[in-house]
């Protein structure tokens, strides 16, 4: 998309009034709140990629990696961010997981919607996840209690948890911190 000049600035803008804005569901937002000033972003199972595109456009988080298992679903991500102007501000990775992915590129991992035993073999995959300082924002669909007794076993520490409802339904939000280990 072209934008034209505005009147607060005089090149293709991104001021709150020439930017269209992507709306997050409740439960997403209920994981952007969760995610620090500067911090460098993986959002695993991306999807849409609404989380990404939002992180963009708010210009709080200093990297974002969106990264999907399904190349057709990491296309759609790519399609919101060109809809919504951000794609250069978003590195697009087609990859299971966190593979291909460490503590350098990303020091808070965001994985939702996602079943609580898939989440649970992506951070097996990927111990670096509990040797280093990371943030984990997970929203599980299903498998809960698997997923807690995993991080309370394996020495991840669970900061917060908190329900939101959206659409009628109820979703559980984690946040969680590696960088203990065992
Ligand atoms: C229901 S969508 C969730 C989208 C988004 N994260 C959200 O919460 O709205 C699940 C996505 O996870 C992807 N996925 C499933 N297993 C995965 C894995 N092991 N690694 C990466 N992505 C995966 C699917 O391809 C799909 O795009």
């Amino acid at each position: 998309m072209v934008r034209l000049a505005c009147f607060v600035s005089a090149t293709p803008c991104f001021c709150s009034v020439c930017m269209k804005r992507v709306k997050l569901s409740k439960r997403l937002m209920a994981l952007a709140e969760m995610i620090e000033k500067d911090a460098s972003v993986a959002d695993i199972g991306t999807d849409h990629g609404h989380l990404p595109v939002f992180l963009a456009q708010t210009g709080v988080v200093k990297r974002i990696i969106a990264s999907d298992i399904s190349a057709a679903s990491l296309a759609a991500a790519r399609n919101s961010a060109e809809a919504y102007d951000v794609p250069e501000l978003i590195t697009f990775l087609v990859t299971p997981g966190l593979e291909g992915i460490t503590h350098t590129d990303a020091d808070t991992v965001v994985i939702a919607g996602l079943g609580g035993e898939t989440i649970l073999g992506i951070l097996e995959d990927a111990p670096w996840t509990k040797y280093h300082h990371v943030t984990l924002i997970l929203q599980p669909q299903s498998k809960i209690d698997l997923l807690c007794r995993f991080l309370y076993d394996n020495g991840y520490e669970i900061l917060q948890t908190k329900s939101v409802k959206d659409k009628g339904k109820y979703y559980t939000v984690i946040l969680v911190t590696g960088g203990k280990g065992i």
